[in-house]
This record gives structure tokens, sequence and C-alpha cells, in this order.
């Protein structure tokens, strides 16, 4: 209806100066008009140009009047010849038509509000006030002082009109064509292909994102390739791989303290072995399967020592080696491992691990509970803290990180222990990337490792090199409930520096 009474006009006409104007000498619903307007403007029928204009409406109250009359003439009204008690005439109308009303007329005149009788004072009134509010609801003006009356009694208030100035568009058409979007069937059985007018492609439009599965880095996945850490734990397996290293078994989240702690000859006192920064297991609290041999020559040497250590000289306490952890490091894995291996003629080994630790810190952008720890060993008769150099340069280097450095730390376990520190190129200093050391005989010996055995080792957090890899500064983003979802379905598969 709309549409062709516009495109109707235009075929004769230069131009529809008022949209509203328009709508409402046919008739017509002024929104239907405008919808109308805005898709022909769209497909460049018309060219339509805003019109704003400052009008009255009325208000509920206002439109109200417009049926019922306004409140001092439904008051005049209701008083016959003779005049009406108040009370009577009170109940006779509504509480605030009486009282709307009654101020109304008195201050017009018409009525005079006696104590005990009100009377008109006058034979007739026109009712102003209903005819203002019709003309105003029909878009006709009216003078200043009349709008500024009616607005002080809320009648009536200001809102802007839109509406448009509507032209011929480049497009025009007396009727709207109907483009095919589509050559179907019907279209080929019947043959009115020929005749139908088939909406230009549109090539530049973006075809649909591809819709795939792309697992959540929390999920352990069977390959290798899904989340980042994944990707980037592939690559380090690659390495280690070509190094010559065998993957040590790190399915057990749960480790007892002795294989996390007292086994690397870390004391019990050791704040690490606080509640403040391990999580303990509550259930089952404790381990029941532990060398009970070995496990008594781990006592001895942590209370008096051996094999040329003074040992620590406290009471080694068997309940504290038996609590439940989370491990804490890989390191417990190693542990368990040097000791097998003890347990049969020697051979050597290079070991390493890539896998989950716990840890109770506040988290925060680059510290989770929960992260990630590669770990690596050497086992080998006569090893000297110069194989511990050329192995980490060696390692890093196919890492991508050339540049190392070395300072002297402590680890309960190593002696001597260094932290490794890279020179990263893109922020143009130096940063701590892990810790490493040779593990001290006051831990390999109570284990039977030959006297001349000697181990290097190194450990690292897998979310360093993966943040410095993909420039990523929160560790949220990466790990944990607030991971963002939008870069794990982005991210390429990572390089390493190969
Ligand atoms: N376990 C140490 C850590 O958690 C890393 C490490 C491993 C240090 C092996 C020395 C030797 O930080």
């Amino acid at each position: 209806m709309a549409e062709e009474a516009i495109l109707g006009y235009l075929e004769s006409k230069e131009e529809i100066s008022d949209s509203g104007q328009f709508a409402a000498e046919r008739g017509l619903d002024h929104n239907e008009v405008v919808n109308v307007i805005k898709s022909l403007h769209g497909f460049r029928y018309v060219v339509a140009q805003d019109i704003k204009r400052e009008m009255w409406m009325l208000t509920d109250e206002g439109r109200a009047y417009t049926a019922t009359g306004s409140p001092e003439v439904q008051l005049f009204l209701a008083i016959p010849p003779e005049g009406i008690p108040k009370e009577e005439l009170q109940k006779k109308l509504d509480p605030s038509v009486f009282k709307i009303g009654s101020a109304q007329a008195a201050k017009r005149k018409w009525v005079d509000m006696g104590k005990q009788l009100v009377t008109r004072r006058i034979q007739h009134v026109e009712d102003e006030v209903k005819n203002l509010l019709l003309q105003i609801q029909d878009g006709q003006a009216i003078n200043q002082d009349e709008i500024k009356a009616l607005k002080a009694r809320k009648l009536i208030v200001a809102q802007t009109w839109k509406g448009y100035l509507v032209k011929k568009g480049p497009n025009y058409a007396p009727k709207r064509k109907k483009v095919a979007t589509d050559l179907t069937r019907e279209n080929l059985q019947r043959g009115d292909w020929k005749e139908l007018e088939f909406k230009e492609y549109n090539f530049s439009a973006k075809g649909l994102p591809i819709e795939s599965g792309h697992l959540h880095p929390l999920l352990k996945a069977r390959t290798d390739f899904h989340c980042i850490f994944l990707k980037v734990r592939h690559q380090l397996k690659g390495i280690f791989r070509q190094m010559g290293f065998e993957e040590m078994p790190t399915n057990n989240y749960v480790e007892s303290s002795f294989w996390n702690f007292d086994a690397l000859f870390q004391p019990q006192q050791h704040p690490a072995r606080d509640s403040h920064d391990t999580f303990f297991l509550q259930v089952p609290s404790t381990t029941n399967e532990l060398p009970e041999d070995y496990v008594e020559r781990v006592k001895q040497i942590h209370e008096s020592g051996g094999y040329q250590s003074r040992g620590y000289g406290y009471d080694w306490k068997r309940e504290e080696a038996d609590k439940n952890l989370l491990r804490t490091h890989t390191t417990a894995v190693s542990s368990r491992m040097l000791y097998a291996l003890a347990q049969k003629p020697f051979v050597p080994k290079k070991y390493y691990s890539i896998d989950r630790v716990f840890r109770n810190e506040a988290v925060d952008r680059t510290h989770l509970a929960e992260f990630h720890q590669i770990e690596g060993l050497v086992c080998d008769r006569g090893l000297a803290l110069g194989d511990l150099l050329g192995v980490l340069k060696e390692f890093f280097s196919r890492l991508g990180m050339s540049k190392l450095r070395f300072k002297p730390a402590y680890n309960p376990y190593t002696e001597p222990s260094m932290e490794i520190f890279s020179y990263h190129e893109g922020l143009g200093k130096w940063v701590e990337i892990g810790n490493s050391g040779m593990f001290r005989p006051e831990m390999l010996l109570p284990m039977g490792l030959p006297e001349d055995v000697r181990v290097i080792a190194w450990g690292l957090s897998l979310e360093r090199p993966t943040m410095i890899l993909y420039g990523i500064d929160n560790i949220r983003d990466l790990f944990g409930h607030k991971v963002d979802l939008g870069l794990i379905k982005r991210n390429p598969v990572c390089r390493l520096g190969l």
C-alpha cells in the first residue's frame, strides 16, 4: 500500500516534501511509510533526506480529555441551573476531575464555589482546552501562550518528530522489481529463467566462518596438536627425541611427599612443604606404598648424614613423608625414575618429561595454581658441570634461545645449582627461563646408584616459552577457565626456532 503510493506519487511528481503530511493525507500510518521509505532508499529506488521537527504531543491525560472534555467543563456541566451542594457535586465526579475542575472553573469565573452551594455564574461555556488538544493532535499550529498553559498543566509534551523528504533515486521504477537470488529447478522446468532478473553476485562478501571442533586446552588431547601448549609440547618432544632423550611416565598427578620432597633431600621443615605452597590431599591423605629399605636410608641421610654428608640433624618423621600431595614439580618423577634405575645394573640414561604440576599460588597475570614443567636429565658416570652447560646450550639453542647466562642458585637437591637466563630479542633484556643443577650425592647415593654416577638436570615451565613465542602477556588467556577461545581457534601450529 504505502510502497505503491510512494513510487506512484514520484512517477509524476518531483518529490514528497514531508512524509508525515503525505501519510496523513492518505490515511496511512506514518511508521509504515517510514519503513517503506528506508527500504526503498536501501535499494536506491528513492533518495530520502531526514527532516526533524519539534512537535507537541498529547500526554495520556491530554488524550483522555479529548474524549471526556476538560475537567472544568465536566464540572460545569454537572452543576444544574439551580445549583448543587458541594458534597453532592463531589460525589458525581471523579476525585481528580473535581479537584482540577473546581480550581480551573473558579479561575475562569464560570462558577461560584460557595460554602454550601456551588452555582453557575454563566449559562454556557466552550471547551477551549479540548479544542486546542484536538488541534494539536491534528498537527495544527496553535499560539505560544496556549502551548505554555497546556504544557504547565502537563497535557502536552515536546517531542522530536522525524520524517523524510523523498525524491527519485538512481534505481527508480514505478514498481519494485523482484530480483531472483537463486536459479531453481522450477525456473528451469517452466522456462521462466529467461525473463528473470537475477541479483548480482557479491564477490567481496565474506563466506561463513567454518565451524569445526577445537579442543579446550584443559582437555588432554590424544594427539598433541590441539592446544597451544600441546603444540609447543609437540615441538619440545621433537627436540628431546632428536637429542636422544626418553620420556618419563608422568601420569600421576598425586604423589607422596616422599618422592616429591624427601627423596630429593628436601628437609621436612622446608617452607615449600607448607600447605601455603603445596596442595595436600584429604582423601586418601597418605600413601601406603614406599620402598621400606630405601625410606630408611633417606631417613638416615636427613637425620645424621652419611656418604661424607652431615645431614640436616633433625628428627625425620615418617608421617610427613607419607602425606599425599599434588606434585609440585616433575622432579618427583625424576626421583622415582632414578631410584628404579638404581635397582638394576647401571646403564646411562637421558630422560625428559613435560607435564602438569601444582602449586598453591595466588593466581595473577603470570602465575597459575597449575602449570606445566619441562624436565630433562642426563645420568652417566663421571659427568661434570661442563656437560650440564653443554647440554643446556644445545637444548636451548634448538628452542631458539642461543644467548645464555647462568646465575648461581640454591636447590635442596642440586649442587651446584644455576638459574638459566636467555637474552630475549623482542623484550631487549635477559629473562629467566629455567633452573638447573647436578643432583646431590645425598639424593643419588641412598638410591643405590654407583658412586661415580652423576646426574645433570634442568627444569622450566612450559608456559614461559609459550607466552614468549605467542606474545601473550596474560597467562589466563592461555590456560584455565578464562581462556580466550578465539585465540585457541586462531593460533597456528607453533614452530620453535629449529
Ligand atoms: N624442580 C625445579 C623447579 O621446580 C627445577 C629443577 C629441575 C632444578 C632439575 C634443578 C634440576 O623449579
